[in-house]
Parts: C-alpha cells; structure tokens; sequence
C-alpha cells in the first residue's frame, strides 16, 4: 500500500494541467480505426473499468461536439451505456445528462463521472483488503443467485468455482462496511469489472459460453486478490490524474429512457448510441454482474429489467407495441418478414422489429422537445438482418425523423475493417452515423 501512496504524490506535474486535464491528455491523440468502437484502439483510463465492447469512441463525441451548428453547453446521451458521451463531455467542458437504465452499467457512469479524494480512495482500499484478509467463508449473500452461478456437487456446470465465490463473497462484504456510498460504488465496480475474468464463461453477442477448459481451470483466491488490488490501484490513478476535467456536474437518469426522455431539461445537442435492432439484450451480457453485485435478486426483476430495455430482443414474451407510421422502408421490411415467418428463428421478430422503430420515435420526440433550437441529434445506429431480409435502421430513421419534426443533415456510413461487437460480428451490416437537427 505504502508504494502506491508514493506513485500517487509522484505523478509529475507536468501531466496534470492545473486548470484543467484536456481531453487531449486522455486520449493521447491516439488512432482510431473507426469512430464506431474502441476495438483496435490503445485503450484509455476509464474505458477498462468494465471492458465494454458495444463502446463507440470519445473521438466520436468530440468531433460530433466540433461539428454541430449549435455550441454544445448540455448534450444528452439516452443510451448511456459505459458512459462514453457523458465522460468525453466532461473532459471538453460540456454538461453531460445521461439516462441508463440497467442499474450496474448505471453506477460504472457514475463511477467514472463523480469526483473523489484519491487518498480516501486509497484509505478504503486498505480497509477492504483488511477485512478480507480476516474474513470468515461465508456465502449467505449469495443464497439468492441462479442455481447455475455456483460450484456445487449435485450440478454439472457451474460459473464461479467454490473458492471464488467465497473470495467475491469476502470483497462484497467489505465493501458494504464502507461508510461512504460513493467508495462502495467505485469498488463494486472494480470488481465488477473482473468478474467474468475469473469466471467458468466468456460473454459474446450470443450470451455466455463455458471456456474450453473451465473444468481444469483453477484460480486462486490469491489471484483474485492481485487482480482486485491491480485494478483498484489502476482506477485510483486515473481518477487522481483526470480529476480536473473541465466540467465535473453531470445529471445521470436511471431508468427507462422512453420515458425520461422528454423530462431532461433544455439540452443542445444528443450523442447516443441506441441497442441494434439484432435481438441483443444487454440484461444478458451484464446479467453475472447484475446478480453477483445484488442489483438483482429475484427472477421477476429480472424479467422487469428486461421490460425496461428497447424492444431490441425476444428474450421475454412483451407486448411489443405497433410499428410507427411514416415510412416506407419499416413497412416493406415488416411485410417482407411476416412473409418469412416461418423461417424465423423467433416468429416475434417481425412485431419486435416493429416495436423497435417504435421506441427509437419515442425517443426521438422526447428529445426533440427538449432540444434548442437548431440542436442536433448525432445517432450511431446498426442493420439487422432475418431470414435474409435486411432491417436498414438509418434509412427507416431518416424517414421517420421528419414527422417528429427533424430535419436530415447527414447520414454516414462507418466502413469498418472489423465488425463492431453490437453486430455480433457479422461484417456486412452497416453501422451508420445518422446526424438529426431541430427545425
Ligand atoms: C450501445 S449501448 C450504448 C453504448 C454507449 N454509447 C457507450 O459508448 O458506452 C446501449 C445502451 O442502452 C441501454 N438501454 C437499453 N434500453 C434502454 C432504455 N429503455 N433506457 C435507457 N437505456 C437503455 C443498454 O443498457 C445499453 O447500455
């Protein structure tokens, strides 16, 4: 612990800008393959809290800062995810609002976004690693999760092996003694972030998948404890170097942002990226994190989480609501996929396609009627494809934006060499930069 306090007073001062770190020192001036995701990319402090694959770029969000008519003073993102907009806005001095609306990815922005005092920081670290140190084995907190997540003799498969468990367990147990809520967020994030690395799976775009030799997989309680301390230590510096960015309020939502939306206040501008249409549901690829950290504890918040999200998947049997009028591309693709109904891997894709377009004009007019005049609503949107039939999800936008009211100023397709995570790479559907501004 000792070494650690004397890299923080150690850091140079000619790495911290006394007024203000520039969004400059953040990203290095790096190279990004593309403006649609962080693959590729040397990666940044912060963004490896939780390595969060569907990411777009902070480039992104700064060139859609230098490029929009209007000066960007409060910028919305309704699709916060691991909070690029948000904290990129930070670093070039505009106020970000966020909406989330699953409750782990929700603290990983607020995590990234709040201000701390390094050394406090450090303090609670020690006081963690104590109390794990002279913990008692115990799973009790963990007496609710999925039959699944834990080792045990009457099951076949399991993603957390007894040993581990009972380590998480410890960690969690410290962090609660933390007196200050905003610590107990920051290290349940940080070991949030690690929890699939020592875990029986590995999450892709389909869900989670055993590793191939999980069965001889062993890891110590020792590695998790270097790993925690490795990452936590890793944080602490980052929050210590980049504690003077230009703006530190923020406004984070949690909840469901066809619904809050329309309440965020006069904002100038919206940078967002929402779900693809591509029956992805983000309460699967978060789910370990969401159970293990107690966000969730019973099946129906679950299923409630679920229903908050996008109608971008038919992982839960919803009402799907109807398909927005007012364009013509939505309505071929919906008769052509009722045509195939039969070849569908889910014959409620047509009415979740419906429902998609659906939700993203929910969206669109909330923004809409909390955007100044002249603001812009920079969307990075992704195709989909069932059965063969193609979903253009920018095309269906640009017909449905002008009955909300929008005006069309561009629309860019992102040539990327590599398949963003959100496509589940498959290579051949676009992602699309879809540029909006108010009338
Ligand atoms: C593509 S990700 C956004 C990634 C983000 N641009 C970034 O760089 O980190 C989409 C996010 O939308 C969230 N989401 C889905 N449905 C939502 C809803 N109804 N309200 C708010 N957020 C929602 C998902 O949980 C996910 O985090």
């Amino acid at each position: 612990m000792r070494n650690f306090m004397d890299n923080l007073t150690k850091i140079p001062a000619g790495n911290v800008d006394v007024l203000h770190v520039s969004f400059d020192s953040w990203t290095r001036k790096r190279e990004v393959p593309t403006l649609g995701t962080n693959t590729g990319a040397e990666k940044l402090p912060f963004q490896e809290w939780h390595h969060f694959k569907e990411a777009f770029t902070p480039e992104l969000v700064a060139k859609a800062a230098n490029g929009s008519k209007r000066e960007l003073l409060r910028c919305a993102d309704p699709f916060g995810g691991s909070g690029t907009t948000a904290l990129t806005c930070q670093f070039i001095g505009v106020e970000p609002v966020t909406i989330e609306v699953n409750p782990y990815l929700a603290d990983l922005i607020e995590a990234k976004l709040c201000t701390y005092d390094s050394d406090d920081l450090v303090r609670s670290l020690g006081q963690i690693l104590k109390m794990v140190h002279f913990a008692k084995p115990s799973l009790k907190r963990f007496a609710t999760l999925p039959p699944t997540f834990i080792e045990s003799h009457n099951k076949e498969r399991w993603i957390f092996n007894k040993p581990v468990a009972y380590q998480i367990a410890a960690y969690l147990d410290a962090i609660d003694t933390l007196p200050d809520s905003i610590h107990r967020r920051f290290f349940r994030i940080q070991l949030g972030g690690m929890l699939v690395n020592v875990s029986n799976v590995v999450i892709n775009g389909k869900g989670r998948r055993y590793r191939r030799n999980w069965v001889s997989r062993f890891i110590s309680p020792h590695e998790i404890d270097t790993l925690f301390c490795e990452r936590s230590q890793k944080a602490i510096l980052e929050v210590h170097t980049h504690r003077f960015r230009k703006e530190q309020k923020y406004t984070l939502i949690r909840g469901d942002c066809r619904q809050a939306t329309a309440d965020i206040g006069l904002i100038d501008g919206a940078i967002f990226s929402p779900p693809y249409p591509n029956s992805f549901d983000y309460t699967d690829v978060y789910n370990i994190e969401l159970w293990v950290l107690g966000y969730l504890s019973r099946a129906p918040d679950n299923r409630m989480l679920r229903e908050s999200t996008l109608c971008s998947h038919v992982q839960i049997k919803r009402a799907f609501p109807p398909p927005p009028k007012g364009s013509k591309h939505l309505a071929i693709v919906l008769k052509r996929l009722n045509g195939v109904r039969n070849d569908l891997w889910s014959p409620w894709i047509p009415e979740m396609v419906g429902g998609y377009f659906h939700d993203m004009k929910l969206v669109l007019e909330g923004l809409y009627s909390q955007l100044a005049s002249e603001g812009e609503a920079w969307a990075v949107v992704g195709d989909s494809q069932y059965a063969g039939v193609p979903v253009p999800t920018a095309e269906i936008l640009a017909e449905l934006a002008p009955t909300v009211g929008y005006k069309v100023v561009n629309i860019e397709a992102f040539r990327s060499m590599r398949a963003s995570a959100q496509q589940g790479g498959q290579e051949e559907l676009d992602e699309t930069l879809i540029v909006l501004r108010k009338r």
